[in-house]
């Protein structure tokens, strides 16, 4: 049995959903108005299939008005689904979640509960605060756990009932066992992951779709200024691209981490724009902080090497050409950061690559050396520092990760 904490958009539409796949759901909420609402089958809010799939499953294996307390013994999972708004400052409000487990662990429990955070919390928050929350409460058979949420309004039954994914943090592996059975009905990805790794997720969303939503926005702006544009359909036009859906270069592949864009278009391209924006009085904050961002991963990248390994070891750089499958050296981050490197006291660096060795040699006559093929480099260090995703590289994994490796690609992770 499952206790849901919360039935406001996500905390209804789990009630239900769980409820649907045949658990026993019992709903709990503060707010007597929305539960007097439900008791008549109405749904406080707008959302499509939740008015029939209440009138379905209400008194069947849906149930309000039991207790807490024997919701709580009954259930060996209780979902806090309440709301965690914004602080002035911008944190998140927690306060929602403490009053919810004050409530839980006032309730002795006799066997292992897993209290599961499913309302949307900071990376962090859950080792850093509600873990010590629960932990000063001295109950004993409540383990944690953190599963996001991602549906969307409007689309929240489809979302639950068919998940793309689902992410599941957890410390103590006891309460697996007890998530993978409620979510096998849901026949999707299930993830385990840490606690901060569960939050990340969420954010990492969110962050991205704003941050796509503030990029948009600004572009616009920036072509009203300019002039003489149809917006809506240069983004169109925008969406044409074959990188949207296809292959080899979905756009998957450009929302995923490295050591920063180099090659003959994008870096030129993002300042030639950011400069007629400038031009056109548009602030145009995003692209400047795109440029500022793809210069400081290439220090973070560099420094963070320097800091783990002395100046007098040899250090192998894997990859100089700015792409796989390209012997293009032009604005290659590998330059930035074997500069830096160099400029932090490394004298001894051997590089490798594929197809650039020539190139990026001729181009930018750094005083280091050139392997002539993997296996010599394997040969003449023991440190590698994966800077360009090629394909030997990842063919040549078990051997590569016999070194200390600084993947900046995360490709053989
Ligand atoms: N709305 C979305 O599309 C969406 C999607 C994914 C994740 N989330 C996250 O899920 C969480 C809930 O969002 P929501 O939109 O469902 O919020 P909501 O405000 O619609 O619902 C929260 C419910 O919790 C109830 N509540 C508050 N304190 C309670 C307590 N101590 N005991 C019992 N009930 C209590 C409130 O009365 C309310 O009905 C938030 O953290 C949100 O960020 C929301």
């Amino acid at each position: 049995m499952i206790t849901v904490i919360g039935l406001g958009f996500v905390g209804l539409t789990t009630a239900l959903g769980f409820s649907k796949k045949g658990f026993k759901v019992f709903g709990i909420d503060v707010d007597q108005q929305k539960l007097e609402n439900l008791r008549k089958f109405q749904v406080p809010f707008h959302e499509p299939h939740l008015p029939e799939v209440l009138r379905e499953q209400l008194h069947q294996n849906f149930l309000l008005d039991v207790p807490l307390k024997e919701a709580i013994h009954k259930s060996n999972a209780v979902f806090i689904c309440v709301g965690t708004p914004s602080l002035s400052d911008g944190s998140a409000d927690l306060n929602f979640i403490y009053k919810a487990i004050d409530a839980i662990t006032a309730i002795e429990s006799d066997h292992l509960k897993v209290l599961v955070i499913k309302s949307t919390v900071p990376p962090s928050t859950m080792s850093e605060k509600i873990k010590p929350y629960v932990s000063a409460k001295g109950r004993r058979n409540f383990a944690l756990a953190s599963n996001p949420e991602f549906l969307r309004e409007g689309y929240s039954w489809g979302d639950f009932m068919r998940p793309d994914r689902i992410v599941i943090g957890v410390e103590d592996q006891a309460v697996l066992p007890i998530l993978q059975e409620i979510y096998k009905p849901f026949d999707a990805p299930l993830h385990q992951v840490s606690f901060n790794g569960a939050e990340f997720i969420k954010y990492l969303s969110n962050t991205m779709l704003s941050t796509m939503i503030s990029y948009a926005n600004e572009m616009a702006m920036i072509a009203d200024k300019i002039g003489d544009i149809d917006i809506a359909a240069s983004f169109r036009i925008l969406h044409g691209d074959k990188r949207w859906s296809g292959e080899p270069a979905a756009m998957a592949s450009y929302i995923y981490p490295g050591c920063g864009y180099g090659g003959y278009c994008l870096p030129k391209d993002t300042s030639a724009l950011l400069s007629i924006a400038r031009a056109h009085q548009v602030d145009a904050p995003i692209l400047a902080a795109n440029l500022k961002i793809n210069e400081d991963v290439k220090n973070f990248v560099a420094d963070k090497i320097s800091k783990n390994v002395g100046a007098k070891e040899v250090l192998g750089v894997l990859g100089l050409s700015f792409k796989p499958g390209s012997d293009d050296v032009r604005m290659s981050p590998s330059k930035d950061i074997i500069a830096r490197l160099l400029a932090n006291g490394h004298k001894e660096i051997i590089a490798y690559d594929p197809m650039a060795n020539d190139a990026f040699d001729k181009e930018y006559h750094l005083p280091i050396e050139y392997a002539d093929s993997l296996d010599d480099l394997l040969d003449r260090t023991s440190h590698l520092i994966i800077l360009t995703g090629w394909k030997e590289f990842k063919e040549r994994r078990d051997d590569i990760l016999k070194k200390n490796v600084f993947d900046f690609r995360y490709l053989l992770s």
